[in-house]
């Protein structure tokens, strides 16, 4: 039984994959965050930005919150919003997935639509989406979530390491994920090392926005993540490795896991776990790596991932 529906975040199982793991490779478990309210991680983040904000009194009930969003963040945080009596507003694009537009909006929230033009994620669509979203706080006062910002979203990560050196022990050879705002990789590493783990942690983004590993991003349509300039929440001192991986291969990846291992997830998903598979091959028997199952596949169903 649980007293609010706040309360169901986290606690997700973490999966040992058997199928698309080739022999003689290290072992690659999954964090199945599907699992939250909104089948996201990003409900552990929205909840931790929404209740800190109105815990220090920055916002209260009936208040606006407002985010420039690719629709996860927009989803948790429209959910937080309706749980805790605020109301939310998106500056979303056409470029990311209907569903998730539909799913911010049936949370009561108001979507504002920055057209891509055919482009994908660019850095630019990007840019725009973030100026009118600070037009709106400027212009209205309403309260900035700040996903790029607010040590809210590290710190309503840090369970989920938690969550998985409670499972797995201190015996975590590495920890990878592609990254947005970084505060999954860097939230969940300082929980992993919290509580005692010491992996090596490897960021990855897509191979057609190479940002981080050559300063130059591009068009792509993995969601949530490669947005075209360095994450704040990125702290170079603790990553070992930065990688590429082709988009291409990712969601590839996806249709392999949800036939294979019976694991439906997003795009971000696929490129951590194809990541993952390149690295496992190389590390060998007996290493240990952990990646994150972000999403639910379901954000995804009439987009290009899934289609036949
Ligand atoms: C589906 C999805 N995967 C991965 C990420 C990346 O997470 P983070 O912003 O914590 O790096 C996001 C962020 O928006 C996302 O929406």
């Amino acid at each position: 039984m649980a007293s609010s529906v706040l309360d169901l975040i986290g606690q997700t199982p973490i999966i040992r994959l058997r199928h698309v793991v080739p022999s003689n490779s290290a072992e690659i478990w999954v964090k199945f965050e599907a699992k939250n309210p909104t089948g996201s991680y990003k409900d552990r983040m929205a909840v931790s930005i929404v209740r800190n904000a109105m815990d220090r009194g920055d916002v209260a009930v009936g208040d606006a919150v407002v985010e420039y969003t690719g629709g996860s963040t927009g989803s948790s945080l429209a959910f937080a919003c309706a749980a805790l009596g605020l109301k939310f507003t998106a500056v979303f694009s056409d470029a990311f997935s209907l569903s998730k537009q539909q799913t911010m909006e049936a949370f009561g929230a108001t979507v504002i639509v920055e057209k891509s033009h055919g482009q994908g994620i660019t850095p630019d669509l990007i840019g725009r989406m973030k100026q009118k979203a600070m037009a709106l706080c400027n212009e209205t006062g309403a309260f900035y979530a700040d996903q790029f910002g607010s040590a809210d979203v590290p710190l309503g990560f840090e369970p989920m390491g938690q969550e998985i050196a409670d499972e797995l022990g201190d015996g975590i050879d590495v920890f990878c994920a592609s990254v947005g705002t970084a505060g999954a990789l860097m939230g969940t590493y300082r929980g992993l090392t919290k509580s005692g783990a010491r992996p090596r942690v490897v960021a990855f983004e897509p191979v057609q926005s190479p940002f981080l590993t050559t300063g130059k991003g591009g068009p792509h349509k993995v969601e949530g993540v490669g947005v075209g300039f360095y994450p704040p929440f990125l702290d170079q001192s603790v990553l070992n490795d930065v990688r590429t991986v082709d988009q291409e291969a990712g969601f590839a990846m996806c249709r392999r896991l949800a036939r294979e291992e019976g694991i439906f997830c997003g795009g971000s998903t696929g490129l951590n776990v194809a990541g993952a598979v390149e690295l496992a091959k190389e590390l060998g028997p007996s290493q240990r790596i952990v990646t994150l199952a972000c999403d639910s596949g379901l954000k995804y169903l009439g987009g290009h991932i899934y289609a036949i």
